[in-house]
């Protein structure tokens, strides 16, 4: 089988709130990266049942996350999207390296012990094989970049380690590329607004913790004034960010949206006050988001014919893909 240089895969799950964490950690490199590589970019719809989801949110939670890649600039005809559900070789795939992966491995897995909280035993079986199915998503594909933000890096490292003991155990080497994780960007892990000191999610209960890509200008300049920060005016250079969590994370954002490093940024706003930090950033935030967010509800609103079409075309592409990749597993491990 030929070995694919450069392939990329990534994921997002559509579990409704999308934000600017997925964004700046996520969505956006994705974009840049069709220049340069062939691109697979899913809907994990597999991933996002491992906790319970409506299933009529979950369905326009799908078409939500196909319709964000395709408002940030992922073109559609170029490079594959559509959702996990519809290539039966994930499920099939994750099945057979549920039995390469070790139960020691899972159980290092720090975000199931978050997801999952004090009361591991109610937690779904899937919340905690999730890794593994994250890993066939992957290899499946023979993908060998995987672009994620730093909250993703150990799952990755689990999909290096299934992969290389796969090759191992069947003697195939090679067979499956070690994936390389792309953490990129000034902004790989974005934090709540809230608190500076825990990662801005999806599941977070307030609000106001985090900015989300159904945020209208006036919604995005509100959470930005009432961002949690300092008394202090920022400081002139980065090392004078250390300690002050609130700051440091307006900062990264402002150096994501404007493509600035944080430096720069800090000679432009070090010795001001917040007053005047956070009414920039919001404008610049509304610049950046607004042509997306208006792209993506017009879509939801009056174009679900179109995301459906693009979902089921990519599905197709992926599958050519995946297919034949799934059926030299199913000989190597000596299914008939
Ligand atoms: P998910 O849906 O939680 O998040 C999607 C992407 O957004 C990134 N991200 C962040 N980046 C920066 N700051 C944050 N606060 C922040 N929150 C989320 C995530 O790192 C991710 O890149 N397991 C994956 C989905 C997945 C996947 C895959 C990814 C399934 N299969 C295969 C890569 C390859 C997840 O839960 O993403």
């Amino acid at each position: 089988m030929e070995k694919p240089k450069n392939r990329v895969f990534s994921g997002v799950q559509p579990t409704g709130n999308l934000h600017l964490g997925n964004y700046l950690g996520a969505i956006r490199n994705f974009v840049g990266l069709q220049e340069t590589h062939e691109c697979i970019y899913c809907v994990v719809d597999l991933h996002a049942i491992t906790v319970w989801q409506d299933p009529k949110e979950l369905a326009a939670n799908t078409r939500e996350v196909a319709a964000a890649y395709i408002a940030a600039g992922i073109d559609p005809d170029k490079h594959i999207i559509f959702n996990q559900s519809k290539v039966s070789a994930h499920a099939e795939l994750a099945w057979i390296l549920n039995c390469v992966a070790r139960i020691g491995w899972l159980n290092r897995m720090t975000q199931f012990k978050d997801k999952a909280g004090k009361d591991r035993e109610q937690a779904s079986v899937g919340l905690y094989a999730y890794p593994v199915l994250m890993a066939a998503d992957i290899l499946a594909y023979r993908a060998t970049h995987v672009p994620v933000g730093e909250d993703q890096k150990q799952h990755l490292e689990l999909a290096r380690d299934v992969a290389q003991k796969f090759n191992n155990d069947f003697n195939v080497p090679d067979f499956f590329p070690q994936p390389e994780p792309l953490i990129m960007g000034p902004a790989t892990r974005v934090m709540s607004l809230r608190d500076g000191t825990k990662k801005m999610s999806k599941s977070d209960p307030s609000d106001y913790s985090r900015i989300t890509l159904r945020d209208d200008a006036d919604a995005i300049a509100l959470k930005i004034r009432k961002a949690q920060t300092d008394p202090d005016p920022l400081p002139e250079t980065v090392g004078g960010l250390e300690g002050r969590a609130g700051a440091s994370n307006l900062v990264s954002i402002y150096a994501a949206l404007s493509g600035l490093t944080q430096a720069d940024v800090l000679k432009e706003f070090g010795g001001k006050q917040f007053g005047v930090f956070k009414p920039a950033l919001a404008e610049l935030a509304v610049a950046k988001l607004s042509p997306i967010t208006s792209e993506m509800k017009r879509m939801m609103e009056s174009d679900q014919g179109y995301i459906d079409t693009v979902l089921a075309n990519g599905a197709e592409r992926a599958q050519a893909i995946a297919g034949p990749v799934n059926k030299r597993v199913r000989e190597i491990v000596g299914f008939i």
